[in-house]
Protein backbone atom coordinates (compact mmCIF):
# COMPACT_ATOMS: atom_id res chain seq x y z
CA UNK A 1 0.00 0.00 0.00
CA UNK A 2 1.57 3.36 -1.13
CA UNK A 3 1.45 6.61 1.18
CA UNK A 4 -0.81 8.67 -0.79
CA UNK A 5 2.40 10.93 -1.84
CA UNK A 6 0.87 12.61 -4.50
CA UNK A 7 -3.31 13.16 -3.50
CA UNK A 8 -4.25 16.01 -3.03
CA UNK A 9 -7.12 15.55 -0.11
CA UNK A 10 -8.24 19.31 -0.03
CA UNK A 11 -7.90 22.81 -0.10
CA UNK A 12 -6.69 24.70 2.79
CA UNK A 13 -5.70 28.24 3.28
CA UNK A 14 -3.79 27.42 6.43
CA UNK A 15 -0.27 26.60 5.23
CA UNK A 16 1.50 25.38 2.18
CA UNK A 17 4.73 23.12 2.09
CA UNK A 18 6.80 23.53 -0.96
CA UNK A 19 8.80 20.13 -0.93
CA UNK A 20 11.28 21.28 -4.12
CA UNK A 21 11.76 24.54 -2.90
CA UNK A 22 12.18 23.68 0.89
CA UNK A 23 9.43 26.29 1.32
CA UNK A 24 6.93 26.50 4.31
CA UNK A 25 4.12 29.28 3.76
CA UNK A 26 1.93 29.78 7.27
CA UNK A 27 -1.14 32.12 6.16
CA UNK A 28 0.93 34.14 3.77
CA UNK A 29 3.88 34.06 5.76
CA UNK A 30 7.22 32.41 5.28
CA UNK A 31 7.88 30.28 8.77
CA UNK A 32 11.64 32.14 8.85
CA UNK A 33 9.68 35.42 9.14
CA UNK A 34 7.18 34.16 12.17
CA UNK A 35 9.54 31.81 13.96
CA UNK A 36 11.99 34.31 16.54
CA UNK A 37 9.82 37.22 15.49
CA UNK A 38 6.26 36.84 16.96
CA UNK A 39 5.53 35.03 20.16
CA UNK A 40 3.29 31.64 20.31
CA UNK A 41 0.15 33.54 21.25
CA UNK A 42 0.50 36.13 18.32
CA UNK A 43 1.31 32.83 15.95
CA UNK A 44 -2.10 30.96 17.27
CA UNK A 45 -4.19 33.92 16.66
CA UNK A 46 -2.80 34.18 13.34
CA UNK A 47 -3.82 30.26 12.72
CA UNK A 48 -7.50 30.81 13.90
CA UNK A 49 -8.33 34.41 12.38
CA UNK A 50 -11.47 34.23 10.70
CA UNK A 51 -12.51 30.61 12.08
CA UNK A 52 -13.74 31.20 15.51
CA UNK A 53 -16.71 34.20 15.52
CA UNK A 54 -15.75 35.67 18.84
CA UNK A 55 -11.82 35.49 18.34
CA UNK A 56 -11.14 38.57 20.27
CA UNK A 57 -7.83 40.49 19.09
CA UNK A 58 -4.31 39.78 19.89
CA UNK A 59 -3.73 40.79 23.13
CA UNK A 60 -7.06 40.24 24.31
CA UNK A 61 -6.56 36.22 22.94
CA UNK A 62 -3.31 35.87 24.37
CA UNK A 63 -5.14 37.22 28.13
CA UNK A 64 -7.68 34.36 27.71
CA UNK A 65 -5.17 31.48 26.78
CA UNK A 66 -3.14 32.64 30.67
CA UNK A 67 -7.13 32.69 32.32
CA UNK A 68 -7.56 28.92 30.10
CA UNK A 69 -3.94 27.68 31.31
CA UNK A 70 -5.04 28.39 35.00
CA UNK A 71 -8.59 26.78 34.02
CA UNK A 72 -6.92 23.41 32.78
CA UNK A 73 -4.68 22.91 35.63
CA UNK A 74 -7.41 21.80 37.62
CA UNK A 75 -7.14 18.85 35.47
CA UNK A 76 -4.31 17.87 37.04
CA UNK A 77 -5.79 16.19 40.06
CA UNK A 78 -6.54 13.78 38.04
CA UNK A 79 -3.15 12.53 37.62
CA UNK A 80 -2.38 9.85 39.57
CA UNK A 81 0.15 7.28 40.12
CA UNK A 82 -0.68 5.07 37.60
CA UNK A 83 -1.26 7.41 35.25
CA UNK A 84 1.99 9.34 36.15
CA UNK A 85 3.89 5.70 35.63
CA UNK A 86 2.57 6.06 31.65
CA UNK A 87 4.71 6.95 29.00
CA UNK A 88 4.38 10.91 29.07
CA UNK A 89 2.66 11.21 25.70
CA UNK A 90 0.54 8.90 27.03
CA UNK A 91 -0.74 10.42 30.12
CA UNK A 92 -0.55 13.85 28.66
CA UNK A 93 -2.97 12.66 26.07
CA UNK A 94 -5.07 11.24 28.72
CA UNK A 95 -5.63 14.63 30.36
CA UNK A 96 -6.52 16.52 27.41
CA UNK A 97 -9.17 13.42 26.88
CA UNK A 98 -10.93 14.98 30.40
CA UNK A 99 -11.20 18.42 28.64
CA UNK A 100 -15.17 18.60 27.11
CA UNK A 101 -15.08 18.55 23.66
CA UNK A 102 -16.95 21.10 21.83
CA UNK A 103 -15.93 23.99 18.68
CA UNK A 104 -16.33 26.98 20.25
CA UNK A 105 -13.53 29.82 21.43
CA UNK A 106 -13.70 28.32 24.53
CA UNK A 107 -12.95 25.14 23.71
CA UNK A 108 -9.72 25.89 21.80
CA UNK A 109 -8.39 28.02 24.59
CA UNK A 110 -8.58 24.49 26.70
CA UNK A 111 -7.34 22.68 24.10
CA UNK A 112 -4.71 25.10 22.90
CA UNK A 113 -3.37 25.51 27.01
CA UNK A 114 -3.86 21.74 27.53
CA UNK A 115 -0.41 19.97 26.52
CA UNK A 116 1.41 23.33 27.60
CA UNK A 117 0.38 23.19 31.48
CA UNK A 118 0.25 19.30 31.23
CA UNK A 119 3.51 18.28 29.81
CA UNK A 120 5.37 20.23 33.10
CA UNK A 121 2.72 18.59 35.51
CA UNK A 122 3.57 15.22 33.99
CA UNK A 123 7.74 15.05 33.90
CA UNK A 124 7.60 16.88 37.35
CA UNK A 125 4.92 14.53 39.34
CA UNK A 126 7.49 11.60 37.27
CA UNK A 127 10.04 12.93 39.20
CA UNK A 128 8.31 13.17 42.45
CA UNK A 129 8.16 16.88 42.45
CA UNK A 130 4.63 19.00 42.89
CA UNK A 131 3.11 20.20 39.77
CA UNK A 132 3.19 24.17 39.48
CA UNK A 133 -0.06 25.90 38.68
CA UNK A 134 0.26 28.50 35.71
CA UNK A 135 0.64 32.15 35.78
CA UNK A 136 -2.39 33.38 33.74
CA UNK A 137 -0.67 36.70 33.46
CA UNK A 138 2.82 35.96 31.84
CA UNK A 139 3.52 34.82 27.99
CA UNK A 140 2.59 31.26 27.47
CA UNK A 141 6.58 29.96 26.88
CA UNK A 142 7.26 32.06 29.87
CA UNK A 143 5.12 30.17 31.94
CA UNK A 144 5.43 26.50 30.65
CA UNK A 145 8.81 26.43 31.43
CA UNK A 146 8.47 28.08 34.98
CA UNK A 147 5.89 25.31 35.75
CA UNK A 148 8.51 22.77 34.42
CA UNK A 149 11.44 24.43 36.83
CA UNK A 150 8.95 26.11 39.22
CA UNK A 151 11.53 28.88 37.94
CA UNK A 152 11.30 32.38 36.02
CA UNK A 153 12.64 31.40 32.63
CA UNK A 154 15.06 33.93 31.19
CA UNK A 155 14.19 36.29 28.05
CA UNK A 156 16.45 33.53 25.96
CA UNK A 157 15.12 30.75 27.09
CA UNK A 158 11.15 32.16 26.82
CA UNK A 159 12.13 33.65 23.26
CA UNK A 160 13.87 30.12 22.39
CA UNK A 161 10.98 28.12 23.62
CA UNK A 162 8.57 30.60 21.20
CA UNK A 163 10.38 30.11 18.36
CA UNK A 164 10.15 26.43 18.57
CA UNK A 165 6.35 26.39 19.10
CA UNK A 166 5.77 28.86 16.12
CA UNK A 167 7.77 26.98 13.92
CA UNK A 168 6.50 23.54 13.89
CA UNK A 169 2.46 24.96 14.43
CA UNK A 170 1.67 23.61 11.12
CA UNK A 171 2.41 22.00 8.51
CA UNK A 172 0.36 21.52 5.72
CA UNK A 173 -1.34 17.90 5.60
CA UNK A 174 0.94 15.93 7.59
CA UNK A 175 0.09 12.55 8.94
CA UNK A 176 -1.47 13.91 12.34
CA UNK A 177 -2.78 17.05 10.71
CA UNK A 178 -4.77 15.15 8.59
CA UNK A 179 -6.18 12.71 11.29
CA UNK A 180 -7.60 15.65 13.18
CA UNK A 181 -9.52 16.47 9.63
CA UNK A 182 -11.07 13.48 9.33
CA UNK A 183 -12.35 13.44 12.92
CA UNK A 184 -13.71 17.22 12.38
CA UNK A 185 -15.46 16.01 8.88
CA UNK A 186 -17.69 14.10 11.37
CA UNK A 187 -18.48 16.80 13.27
CA UNK A 188 -16.80 15.11 16.22
CA UNK A 189 -15.47 18.67 18.04
CA UNK A 190 -12.48 19.92 18.41
CA UNK A 191 -11.16 17.64 21.46
CA UNK A 192 -12.20 14.97 19.34
CA UNK A 193 -10.21 16.18 16.49
CA UNK A 194 -7.23 17.09 19.02
CA UNK A 195 -7.22 13.26 20.26
CA UNK A 196 -6.71 12.13 16.76
CA UNK A 197 -4.17 14.44 15.93
CA UNK A 198 -2.06 13.82 18.58
CA UNK A 199 -2.32 9.84 18.72
CA UNK A 200 -1.12 10.20 14.75
CA UNK A 201 1.89 12.56 15.91
CA UNK A 202 2.95 9.98 18.42
CA UNK A 203 4.80 7.62 16.20
CA UNK A 204 8.99 8.21 15.36
CA UNK A 205 8.12 8.40 11.73
CA UNK A 206 6.25 11.62 12.43
CA UNK A 207 6.73 12.96 15.85
CA UNK A 208 8.18 10.62 17.69
CA UNK A 209 11.69 11.46 16.25
CA UNK A 210 13.50 14.20 18.71
CA UNK A 211 13.77 11.96 21.77
CA UNK A 212 15.59 9.19 19.86
CA UNK A 213 17.97 11.98 18.10
CA UNK A 214 18.94 13.13 21.72
CA UNK A 215 20.06 9.00 22.72
CA UNK A 216 22.08 9.14 19.05
CA UNK A 217 24.34 12.10 20.37
CA UNK A 218 24.48 10.61 23.70
CA UNK A 219 25.65 7.55 22.24
CA UNK A 220 28.03 9.20 19.06
CA UNK A 221 29.35 11.33 22.00
CA UNK A 222 32.01 12.73 20.46
CA UNK A 223 32.87 14.41 16.75
CA UNK A 224 34.94 11.70 15.72
CA UNK A 225 32.68 8.93 15.90
CA UNK A 226 29.64 10.08 14.03
CA UNK A 227 30.56 8.68 11.19
CA UNK A 228 31.62 4.90 12.06
CA UNK A 229 28.13 5.12 14.17
CA UNK A 230 25.73 6.51 12.03
CA UNK A 231 27.32 3.89 8.82
CA UNK A 232 26.85 0.66 11.25
CA UNK A 233 23.44 1.87 12.27
CA UNK A 234 22.30 1.93 8.54
CA UNK A 235 24.15 -1.30 7.80
CA UNK A 236 22.03 -3.10 10.26
CA UNK A 237 18.85 -1.74 8.34
CA UNK A 238 17.98 1.14 10.72
CA UNK A 239 16.28 4.91 9.64
CA UNK A 240 18.18 8.21 10.95
CA UNK A 241 16.23 10.11 13.04
CA UNK A 242 16.25 13.90 12.21
CA UNK A 243 16.59 12.74 8.56
CA UNK A 244 14.16 12.28 5.42
CA UNK A 245 11.07 13.90 5.06
CA UNK A 246 7.94 12.68 2.91
CA UNK A 247 7.79 16.10 1.12
CA UNK A 248 11.11 18.08 1.49
CA UNK A 249 13.56 16.92 -1.25
CA UNK A 250 15.67 20.44 -0.04
CA UNK A 251 16.11 20.89 3.81
CA UNK A 252 13.36 21.29 5.71
CA UNK A 253 13.59 25.28 6.25
CA UNK A 254 12.21 24.80 9.80
CA UNK A 255 15.59 23.24 10.70
CA UNK A 256 17.18 26.24 10.16
CA UNK A 257 14.72 28.32 11.98
CA UNK A 258 15.47 26.09 14.83
CA UNK A 259 19.34 26.27 14.42
CA UNK A 260 18.77 29.59 14.40
CA UNK A 261 17.28 29.61 17.54
CA UNK A 262 19.56 27.51 19.24
CA UNK A 263 22.51 29.22 18.48
CA UNK A 264 20.52 32.50 20.03
CA UNK A 265 20.21 30.16 23.26
CA UNK A 266 23.67 29.20 23.39
CA UNK A 267 25.48 32.32 23.79
CA UNK A 268 23.86 32.37 27.25
CA UNK A 269 24.54 28.24 28.03
CA UNK A 270 27.68 26.83 28.89
CA UNK A 271 26.78 23.65 27.57
CA UNK A 272 25.18 24.26 24.52
CA UNK A 273 28.09 25.03 22.45
CA UNK A 274 29.47 21.82 22.77
CA UNK A 275 26.52 20.06 22.00
CA UNK A 276 25.81 22.07 19.22
CA UNK A 277 29.34 21.57 17.55
CA UNK A 278 28.18 17.83 18.08
CA UNK A 279 25.51 17.85 16.22
CA UNK A 280 26.36 19.56 13.64
CA UNK A 281 29.28 16.97 13.20
CA UNK A 282 26.50 14.56 13.21
CA UNK A 283 24.46 15.99 10.48
CA UNK A 284 27.08 16.75 8.20
CA UNK A 285 28.18 12.78 8.65
CA UNK A 286 24.86 11.51 8.39
CA UNK A 287 23.97 13.43 5.27
CA UNK A 288 27.37 12.37 3.70
CA UNK A 289 26.76 8.86 5.08
CA UNK A 290 23.37 9.17 3.20
CA UNK A 291 24.33 10.52 0.01
CA UNK A 292 26.47 7.69 -0.16
CA UNK A 293 24.52 4.94 0.81
CA UNK A 294 20.83 5.89 -0.48
CA UNK A 295 22.01 8.05 -4.16
CA UNK A 296 18.64 7.89 -5.37
CA UNK A 297 16.84 9.48 -2.18
CA UNK A 298 17.91 13.04 -1.42
CA UNK A 299 17.63 12.08 2.54
CA UNK A 300 18.20 15.87 3.94
CA UNK A 301 17.64 17.29 7.48
CA UNK A 302 14.34 17.60 8.67
CA UNK A 303 12.59 19.65 11.92
CA UNK A 304 13.11 17.33 14.65
CA UNK A 305 17.20 16.64 14.63
CA UNK A 306 17.49 20.82 15.83
CA UNK A 307 14.22 20.16 17.83
CA UNK A 308 15.84 17.58 20.03
CA UNK A 309 19.07 20.21 20.61
CA UNK A 310 16.78 23.24 21.23
CA UNK A 311 14.09 21.58 23.51
CA UNK A 312 17.38 19.59 25.57
CA UNK A 313 19.11 22.74 25.98
CA UNK A 314 15.38 24.32 27.47
CA UNK A 315 15.24 21.49 29.63
CA UNK A 316 12.79 18.96 28.57
CA UNK A 317 13.76 15.36 29.54
CA UNK A 318 13.44 13.19 25.72
CA UNK A 319 10.54 11.36 26.51
CA UNK A 320 8.64 14.74 26.41
CA UNK A 321 9.49 16.00 23.16
CA UNK A 322 6.44 15.00 22.08
CA UNK A 323 4.75 16.86 24.16
CA UNK A 324 6.28 19.81 23.52
CA UNK A 325 5.87 19.49 19.59
CA UNK A 326 2.18 19.09 20.86
CA UNK A 327 1.90 22.33 22.39
CA UNK A 328 2.62 23.93 19.59
CA UNK A 329 0.77 21.91 16.66
CA UNK A 330 -2.32 21.44 18.56
CA UNK A 331 -3.22 25.43 17.47
CA UNK A 332 -2.77 24.04 14.46
CA UNK A 333 -4.73 21.01 14.65
CA UNK A 334 -7.69 23.72 15.80
CA UNK A 335 -7.50 25.63 12.96
CA UNK A 336 -7.43 22.72 10.60
CA UNK A 337 -10.25 21.39 12.26
CA UNK A 338 -12.20 24.63 11.99
CA UNK A 339 -11.47 24.64 8.23
CA UNK A 340 -12.79 21.22 7.74
CA UNK A 341 -16.00 21.63 9.96
CA UNK A 342 -16.70 25.34 7.98
CA UNK A 343 -16.37 24.02 4.61
CA UNK A 344 -15.67 20.51 3.98
CA UNK A 345 -17.54 17.18 3.95
CA UNK A 346 -17.26 14.06 5.13
CA UNK A 347 -13.95 12.26 4.78
CA UNK A 348 -14.81 8.87 3.50
CA UNK A 349 -12.07 7.43 0.78
CA UNK A 350 -12.10 4.29 -0.72
CA UNK A 351 -10.53 1.17 -0.68
CA UNK A 352 -9.76 -1.61 -3.35
CA UNK A 353 -10.73 -5.42 -1.48
CA UNK A 354 -7.95 -7.85 -2.55
CA UNK A 355 -8.69 -10.24 0.19
CA UNK A 356 -10.54 -14.08 -0.32
CA UNK A 357 -14.15 -13.59 -2.52
CA UNK A 358 -16.86 -14.99 -0.91
CA UNK A 359 -17.45 -18.76 -0.48
CA UNK A 360 -20.40 -19.75 -2.47
CA UNK A 361 -23.13 -21.73 -0.05
CA UNK A 362 -22.73 -25.66 -0.26
N1 LIG B 1 17.41 7.08 7.34
C1 LIG B 1 17.70 6.09 6.49
N2 LIG B 1 16.97 5.78 5.42
C2 LIG B 1 15.90 6.55 5.18
C3 LIG B 1 15.54 7.63 6.01
C4 LIG B 1 16.34 7.87 7.13
N3 LIG B 1 16.05 8.86 8.00
N4 LIG B 1 14.41 8.18 5.54
C5 LIG B 1 14.07 7.51 4.44
N5 LIG B 1 14.97 6.51 4.25
C6 LIG B 1 14.95 5.53 3.18
C7 LIG B 1 14.00 4.44 3.58
O1 LIG B 1 14.64 3.39 4.24
C8 LIG B 1 13.43 4.06 2.27
O2 LIG B 1 14.32 3.24 1.65
P1 LIG B 1 13.97 1.70 1.54
O3 LIG B 1 12.65 1.64 0.80
O4 LIG B 1 15.14 1.17 0.79
O5 LIG B 1 13.87 1.20 2.94
C9 LIG B 1 13.37 5.33 1.46
O6 LIG B 1 14.42 6.13 1.99
C10 LIG B 1 12.01 5.98 1.61
O7 LIG B 1 12.17 7.33 1.45
P2 LIG B 1 10.93 8.31 1.41
O8 LIG B 1 9.89 7.81 0.45
O9 LIG B 1 11.46 9.68 1.24
O10 LIG B 1 10.40 8.17 2.90
P3 LIG B 1 8.93 8.29 3.43
O11 LIG B 1 8.26 9.45 2.82
O12 LIG B 1 8.23 6.99 3.39
O13 LIG B 1 9.24 8.59 4.98
C11 LIG B 1 10.02 9.67 6.87
C12 LIG B 1 9.51 9.86 5.46
C13 LIG B 1 9.04 8.82 7.67
C14 LIG B 1 10.16 11.02 7.54
C15 LIG B 1 11.40 8.96 6.80
O14 LIG B 1 12.33 9.78 6.11
C16 LIG B 1 11.94 8.58 8.15
O15 LIG B 1 11.61 7.52 8.66
N6 LIG B 1 12.80 9.45 8.78
C17 LIG B 1 13.31 9.19 10.09
C18 LIG B 1 12.27 9.52 11.15
C19 LIG B 1 12.07 11.03 11.29
O16 LIG B 1 13.01 11.81 11.26
N7 LIG B 1 10.78 11.40 11.46
C20 LIG B 1 10.38 12.82 11.61
C21 LIG B 1 9.83 13.36 10.33
S1 LIG B 1 9.47 15.10 10.45
C22 LIG B 1 7.94 15.16 11.15
O17 LIG B 1 7.09 14.34 10.92
C23 LIG B 1 7.61 16.25 12.10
Amino acid sequence: MDGWDNVVAAETALSDVDGLNGRLVIRGHRVEDLSGRIPFEAAAHLMLDGLLDDLPNEPAFAARLGDARARVFAEVAALDAALARRPAFDAVRALVARLPDGDDLETALQLIAAPAVFTPAVIRVRKGLEPVAPNPSLGHAADMLRMLKDAPASAAEAAGLDAYLVTIIDHGFNASTFAARVAASTRAGLASAALAGMSALKGPLHGGAPGPVTLMLDEIGSPDRAAAWLEQALARGERLMGFGHRIYRVRDPRADALKRAVRALAKASPQLPGRLRLAEAVEAAALEVLRRRKPERSLQTNVEFYTAVLLEALGFPPEAFTCVFAAGRMAGWIAHAREQALSGRLIRPQSRYVGPAPREAA
